[in-house]
Formats: structure tokens, C-alpha cells, sequence
């Protein structure tokens, strides 16, 4: 599975890229919002930080109007993955840009019906916001499962499984094994990953006696 940080927060990106675990990155207007930077500038410094995808949402919402977006955002880094919101319009813009070669994250998923529409639009990537659905008391991994059981009944579909808005390692977990390609996470998630209380109190221990040896290995 790849893991995407889902954060503007160019510190972060720099710290968690250098665990080398980090395969792309994801932004949407809101991060941009918290970031309290320049669009163009933030995700011009986040591309060139990052080697892999890197989504940069539109904010129009005609297709028209995403077009144009896209058309200056695209040239900022080859890396740029342009994120269209899962609309009739949305869908338009994604079957044009993907017909030109550009990569499209199609955002703001909440069913297996519009996951299949944005495959046969080409999209590269589809997100399905997992906690957004959990809030309201739908099981949102379900439709994680539901996706990743339809792209697989087609050999045609390319379009990869981006698991959003997930707010906790078991979110990641479950969707490691339904097969989904990539999840974008929050850093506190990702970092989350790595922690276990039984890590922790093994590691002291070990210390522990290791300091009783009175011995060094460097
Ligand atoms: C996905 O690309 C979105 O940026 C993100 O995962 C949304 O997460 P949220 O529901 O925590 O805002």
C-alpha cells in the first residue's frame, strides 16, 4: 500500500519524507486554508520536495471553469495530480484531462456508484472519505470494500483506490486488506502507524538491562 500525507504543511511533508515512507502527498482548499500560504507557491515547494503525485485541488465548478484551472496548474511541476470534486462536471473535466495525459484525483467520494463513474472517466485515482462517513454513521470502509470489489472485476479499470479522510490506524489496516492501492493520511496518523504500548515497554525493559551490562556496542 502507498501512503500519501494528506497535509499543506511543507515542515511536516520535509520530516516525514525523510523516513522514505511517504509516496505522494494530498491537499484539498482546506489544508491550503490552514497552511496560510500562497496556492501556487505551497504546492510549487511541496512538488518539488516530493518525487511522487502530488494533488492540487480546483476550486471552479463548471467544467469550464475546472479546465482553466487545471490548465495553470498542471505546468507548476510534472508531479502535479489535478483533484476535481466528484460532480456531473467533475466527471466531464476528468474524462478530458485524463484523455490529454493529466492525472486526476477525483475527490469527495461517498458511494460505490460515483467510484464507478470516475474510473470509466479515467480518473487515476479515486478518494472515498472513509471518516466523513463514519461521522454520520455509515460504515465508511464498507464502501472501500464495495470499491476495491468492483475495479477488480475489471481488468480495464487502472483507476487506484485513494482512501481518504481516514482518521485512524485501524482505518488503514482494514483498507490494507481489502487491497486498496494508496491512503492519504494526516501525519499524527501515519506517525501512529509505527507506535505499539507493548513496543514502548519492551524497549525500556531492554534498556534497562542493557545499561545493567555496563558494556557499549560503539
Ligand atoms: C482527501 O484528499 C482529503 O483531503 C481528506 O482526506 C479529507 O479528510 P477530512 O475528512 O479529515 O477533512
Amino acid at each position: 500500500m502507498k501512503f500519501f500525507v494528506d497535509t499543506a504543511d511543507v515542515a511536516e511533508i520535509r520530516d516525514l519524507l525523510d523516513s522514505g515512507l511517504v509516496d505522494g502527498v494530498t491537499t484539498n482548499p482546506s489544508l491550503i486554508m490552514k497552511s496560510g500560504r500562497d496556492f501556487f507557491e505551497v504546492i510549487a515547494e511541496i512538488c518539488e520536495m516530493v518525487p511522487g503525485p502530488v494533488s492540487a485541488e480546483v476550486a471552479a465548478t463548471t467544467v469550464d471553469g475546472m479546465l482553466a484551472e487545471a490548465a495553470k496548474l498542471t505546468p507548476i511541476a510534472p508531479n502535479v495530480t489535478i483533484k476535481v470534486p466528484l460532480t456531473w462536471d467533475g466527471l466531464k473535466a476528468t474524462r478530458r484531462l485524463s484523455a490529454e495525459g493529466v492525472k486526476v484525483n477525483v475527490t469527495l467520494c461517498f458511494s460505490a456508484a460515483q467510484a464507478l463513474l470516475a474510473a470509466k472517466a479515467g480518473a487515476s485515482f479515486i478518494s472515498p472519505f472513509v471518516g466523513r462517513l463514519d461521522d454520520i454513521g455509515v460504515d465508511g470502509l464498507e464502501l472501500i470494500s464495495d470499491i476495491c470489489q468492483i475495479y477488480a472485476q475489471y481488468e480495464s479499470i487502472r483507476t487506484e483506490v485513494l482512501v481518504a479522510s481516514v482518521r485512524t490506524p485501524g482505518h488503514v489496516i482494514e483498507a490494507a486488506k481489502m487491497g486498496a492501492h494508496v491512503a492519504t493520511l494526516p501525519p499524527g496518523v501515519l506517525r501512529g502507524l509505527a507506535l505499539h504500548p507493548l513496543t514502548d515497554k519492551g524497549l525500556a525493559a531492554f534498556l534497562k538491562d542493557w545499561e545493567a551490562t555496563g558494556q557499549k556496542i560503539v
